[in-house]
């Protein structure tokens, strides 16, 4: 079978790790880059391969068997929307979209076609999180109460040279960072139910927020707490802690902890506590360190979009999956400002 030809639109930050994990991914070759900048230029120079300034050049010259999406947020739906007209299966970026509106037409567009889409929340495809997810799911916690997830880190200040991510609304870390937090949870845990948010700016005073509180109700019954800050010296985060981005120092501490009535996990350090015999908080723990074959996310991410396109597994991350997360981020937002509760039940 000859490799599935892939265009990479938008080579920024994440295209470039997506046409990074292409080189490791046998069944995937980069085909074409679609970005107007000189930098994406130089890169398709570098690669050998075709550069379009825009999608509509890409689709009326070549036809890729595939796109991968990576451009700004409110680009993914127009995008998305001209690769359905042609049949193009696509992964897109998180969030799906900007609006949930405009998620829902996504969703729908590609389901009345036909056409596959992925989104990418890379996340998931992680071996750390789907052996959670195992542990949870197998009842090895008994019945899930409580989780707990501390996403807080440092970005340094040049970050904030870009205006936008000083100024818009969705430059905050709740849509760059939180999302994740969210499309975690939900993987490992569920729907959302309700959720009750605040957030600050006072750190670092600029319009977005730097800082978040989350508290949500599980349609389990189970109750979830996320702290987010991208203001402070803490290694608590994600990125940090997994080796999933090279780029970050990695620090061994747990970040998400996850409870029931038999026992507790910690996320990503895969640590699982139990009691052996007596039951009660005078009594030892037995505290396990489960197995795991790591793997790349990106790559295992792209392993399945080929996957995808030659018709062999439904999308891990579907549209009307995605909107999902995004709802419950924008949630967050709403939930901030108005000091109310938002019910996701419906
Ligand atoms: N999954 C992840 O871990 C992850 C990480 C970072 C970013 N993202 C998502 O990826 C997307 C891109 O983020 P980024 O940080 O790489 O941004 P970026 O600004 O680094 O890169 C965006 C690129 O898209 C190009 N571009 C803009 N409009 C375009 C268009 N209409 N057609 C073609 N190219 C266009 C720009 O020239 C730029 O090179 C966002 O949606 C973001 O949320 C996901």
């Amino acid at each position: 079978m000859s490799p599935l030809r892939i265009a990479v639109i938008g080579a920024g930050v994440i295209g470039k790790t997506h046409i990074d994990a292409l080189s490791h991914v046998p069944d995937l070759r980069l085909a074409a880059i679609v970005d107007p900048s000189d930098e994406a230029r130089a890169l398709a120079a570098r690669h050998g391969v075709p550069v379009h300034a825009d999608c509509h050049a890409l689709l009326d010259g070549e036809q890729p068997d595939g796109v991968i999406v990576a451009t700004p947020n409110a680009t993914h739906a127009p995008i998305g929307l001209a690769c359905i007209a042609r049949g193009i299966p696509m992964l897109i970026e998180k969030p799906i979209a900007e609006t949930v509106e405009a998620a829902q037409a996504l969703t729908d567009a590609a389901e009345r076609a036909g056409v596959p889409l992925l989104v990418g929340h890379h996340r998931r495809h992680n071996p750390i999180l789907r052996m959670a997810r195992e542990v949870i799911e197998r009842g090895d916690l008994g019945a899930l109460v409580s989780a707990t997830i501390l996403y807080t880190f440092l970005k340094p200040d040049s970050y904030f040279d870009i205006a936008w991510r000083r100024q818009e609304e969705g430059g905050g870390p709740i849509l760059i960072n939180l999302i994740h937090e969210i499309d975690t949870l939900r993987f490992l845990c569920g729907d959302i139910d309700s959720l009750q948010a605040i957030r600050s700016n006072k750190t670092r005073g600029f319009v977005v927020e730097d800082t978040v509180a989350v508290a949500l109700r599980m349609r389990s019954g189970a109750l979830a707490t996320i702290s987010l800050s991208d203001a402070v010296a803490a290694p608590w985060s994600w990125d940090m802690t997994t080796g999933e981005s090279p780029q970050f120092a990695r620090q061994t501490v747990p970040t998400h902890f996850f409870s029931g009535t038999a026992g507790s996990l910690t996320v990503p350090t895969l640590e699982l506590w139990r009691y052996e015999g007596a039951r009660g908080w005078l009594d030892p723990f037995t505290r396990t360190g489960l197995p795991l074959k790591p793997g790349n996310p990106y790559a295992l991410q792209l392993q399945h979009f080929a996957r995808v396109i030659r018709g062999e597994e439904a999308p891990l991350v579907g549209g009307a999956d995605a909107t999902q997360t995004l709802r419950a981020t924008l949630a967050v937002r709403e939930a901030a400002d108005t000091g109310r509760p938002v019910d996701l039940s419906a």
